[in-house]
């Protein structure tokens, strides 16, 4: 049961998955979801994700079997495991029109990440001494809790405007941190 010690043959056995449904469109790179997504991308940006290529040791950074999980659109020009690495390529579906429209953006490459993208990276060959756990490991990478707060805000009002809740804050996110 103990997979893990071969694990540096394994690792050659392991080109990423990730994005291979995304079609043709090219990778944009998070900074291009930055100004339309700022508390996703601030999240993000202080997360495990972002630093995944700084962490690489000098001599691997271009090693492609590390890249396929460390920074997988290293080709295309996104470094580290951004956005898209989950999201799919932006390429197509990241113009504000097309985003608006949630069928139109899957269809042209926006992917619903889950369970099994994250199983791409975090598998077997994986220097990981616990197995991934993914009900744990999802809230430590939140981010969209304050988008999908800000979409409301920002809809259309509905046909039957929902009544401020009595706590409700007009700040958004009272959590969040200094900058
Ligand atoms: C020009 C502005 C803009 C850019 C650039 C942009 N988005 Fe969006 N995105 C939106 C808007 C508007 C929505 C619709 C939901 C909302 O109002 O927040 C959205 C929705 C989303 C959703 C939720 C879709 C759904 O239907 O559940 C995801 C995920 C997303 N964007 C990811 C990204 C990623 C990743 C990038 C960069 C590759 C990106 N977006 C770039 C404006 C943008
Ligand atoms: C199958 C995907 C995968 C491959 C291939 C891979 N890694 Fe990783 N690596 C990960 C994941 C996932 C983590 C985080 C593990 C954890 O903390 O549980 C990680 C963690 C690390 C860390 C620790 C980072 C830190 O912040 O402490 C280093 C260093 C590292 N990998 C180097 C490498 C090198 C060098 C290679 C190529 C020989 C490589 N990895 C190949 C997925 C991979
Ligand atoms: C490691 C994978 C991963 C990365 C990297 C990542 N996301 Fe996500 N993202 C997810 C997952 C998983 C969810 C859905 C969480 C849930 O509700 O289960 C999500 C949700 C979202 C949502 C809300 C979608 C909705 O349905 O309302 C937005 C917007 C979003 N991400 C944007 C971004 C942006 C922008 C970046 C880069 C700055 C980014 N994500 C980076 C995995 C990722
Ligand atoms: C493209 C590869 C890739 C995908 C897909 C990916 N990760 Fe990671 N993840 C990494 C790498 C590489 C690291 C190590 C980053 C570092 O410290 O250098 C990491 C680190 C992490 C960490 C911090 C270390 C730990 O285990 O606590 C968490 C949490 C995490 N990932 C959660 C997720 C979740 C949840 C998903 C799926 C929604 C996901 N990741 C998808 C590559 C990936």
């Amino acid at each position: 049961m103990d997979l893990r010690l071969p694990a540096i043959l394994l690792l050659a056995a392991a080109p990423a998955l990730v994005g291979a449904g995304a079609g043709s469109a090219p990778a944009v790179g998070p900074e291009s979801c930055k100004p339309c997504h700022p508390a996703a991308y601030e999240a993000w940006r202080t997360g495990p994700h972002a630093r995944a290529f700084d962490s690489l040791p000098e001599r691997s950074r271009k090693d492609k079997r590390c890249l396929s999980c460390h920074s997988p659109m290293a080709d295309e020009g996104a470094v580290a495991v951004g956005c898209e690495a989950c999201h799919g390529a932006g390429g197509a579906y990241s113009a504000r029109y097309v985003m608006r429209d949630p069928e139109l953006s899957r269809a042209v490459g926006l992917l619903d990440p889950n369970e099994k993208s994250c199983g791409a990276c975090h598998n077997d060959s994986t220097p990981s001494l616990t197995k991934f756990d993914y009900s744990r490991k999802l809230p430590l990478i939140e981010h969209w809790n304050a988008e999908r707060e800000g979409a409301k805000a920002e809809a259309p009002p509905a046909s039957r405007p929902a009544a401020p809740a009595p706590g409700d804050t007009k700040k958004g996110a009272p959590a969040a941190k200094a900058r």
